[in-house]
């Protein structure tokens, strides 16, 4: 007989449910009835064109509050007593001149979170829903169980897994994952590496739905449980066809041309997130002490000309990454990569580096290396010290 002959026993693909023979099994009038109404209220419920159901949040604690609103950890409540974690965000209206104002701007902002859910891209925060409840914007996305890259370095936060893992484990996370670099701690390249190349993924497959992000900064990026990243706050995000007439943005990561007024750019969230790199690999905030606005402008015009004395001796010598990072922050956009999937796939982009790093045997897998270091972070919480 042929095995591939037309199926005649598609049956045999379906889940059914087997009952066990208990001896329950006899005739009973009632629960034929019963199961009977059941049956016609699931023909009823699968032939309809619409259906609504109501839905309760118990809002558990706080994930974080910014410029724009305030993101609960929430627990959506289900049937048979199971629940579901999420996050809510509850964008602030009082920056807003009058609820007209408000509203406008939070049914574009809508539009594009609504148009974010569709790319299904896995470095891009979830969106679930968008709610307008009592006026209020509500946006229902993933819960990223993580932190964001502004809290990972943190003073105090390498420095809690002191004494709780032992001496060779701990100069290892030293030597291959972070480093105390004074105020904040600093990521090894090959780590950085890997967080730029997923905000790379993330940020292309924004561009080209033609949205952007418009606030990249370490606040505004996760790192999970698994460590992987996610790019979130889509809170400043716009299609490039409808430019908001309020922009928001944060200064410090802004790029010249921002802070000179004009619209952002697919590349101009490539400058911010250059500077979020050069943070990281530096483990200096930048422009620390700095309001004025010509000031920042002029310091951010020389700075992609001086990647190499910000970054530490040991990274400063790596002259791709140098090349790269002020391709990445160069204050006139011709001067950066073309594009963000440019940045890497060119030749001395992202891809081309980490090719280098494998060849010196310097690469790292990113993500495991973060994965088991989160995992240490939340066993150092209550765990004892290391023997
Ligand atoms: N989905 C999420 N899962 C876990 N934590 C989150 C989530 N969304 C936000 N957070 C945490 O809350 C913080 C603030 O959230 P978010 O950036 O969305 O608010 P914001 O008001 O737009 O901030 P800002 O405007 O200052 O950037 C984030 O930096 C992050 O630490
Ligand atoms: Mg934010």
């Amino acid at each position: 007989m042929s095995e591939f002959r037309a199926d005649d026993t598609e049956d045999m693909d379906i889940t059914r449910v087997f009952e066990p023979d208990d001896g329950e099994n006899g005739r009973d009038r009632d629960r034929e009835r019963k199961s009977h109404r059941l049956n016609s209220c699931f023909e009823d419920l699968i032939g309809r064109k619409n259906i609504s159901w109501e839905q309760v949040y118990n809002l558990k604690e706080i994930l974080g509050s910014g410029g724009q609103g305030t993101v609960f950890l929430a627990e959506r409540l289900g049937a048979f007593g199971v629940s579901f974690h999420l996050a809510l965000k509850f964008y602030r209206p009082n920056d807003y001149r009058d609820i007209e104002i408000y509203r406008s701007e939070m049914a574009r902002l809508a539009a594009v979170e609504m148009e974010v859910s569709q790319i299904q891209q896995d470095n891009i925060l979830d969106i679930y829903n968008v709610v307008e409840h009592e006026g209020i914007l509500v946006l229902a996305t993933e819960w990223v169980d993580g932190m964001d890259l502004r809290q990972l370095v943190a003073p105090g936060v390498l420095q809690s897994l002191k004494g709780k893992v032992n001496l060779d484990r701990w100069e290892y996370i030293n030597d291959v994952v972070m480093t105390n670099a004074g105020f904040q701690t600093r990521l090894m390249p090959s780590m950085v590496l890997g967080i730029l190349r997923e905000c790379l993924a993330g940020l292309s497959a924004l561009h080209r739905r033609e949205v952007i992000h418009a606030d990249m900064k370490p606040s505004n990026v996760m790192v999970k449980q698994t460590g992987n990243c996610k790019i979130i706050d889509l809170g400043s995000s716009f299609f490039t066809h409808t430019p908001p007439r309020r922009p928001t943005w944060t200064w410090r990561y802004a790029p010249v041309e921002v802070l000179q007024g004009e619209t952002h750019s697919p590349l101009s969230d490539m400058a911010s997130l250059g500077y979020v790199m050069l943070e990281l690999l530096s483990g200096k905030i930048p422009f620390v002490g700095v309001t004025d606005k010509d000031e920042l402008i002029q310091l951010k015009q020389e700075m992609w000309e001086r990647v190499d004395e910000i970054l530490p001796a040991d990274v400063a010598r790596n002259s791709t990454l140098v090349e790269m990072i002020s391709r990445m922050i160069a204050p006139d956009p011709a001067d950066r990569f073309n594009s963000l999937e440019d940045a890497e796939l060119a030749d001395n982009g992202a891809a081309a580096l980490q090719r280098q790093l494998v060849k010196v045997d310097m690469d790292t897998v990113v993500a495991n290396e973060m994965r088991v270091f989160l995992q240490e972070l939340q066993k150092a919480k209550n765990g004892p010290e290391a023997a």
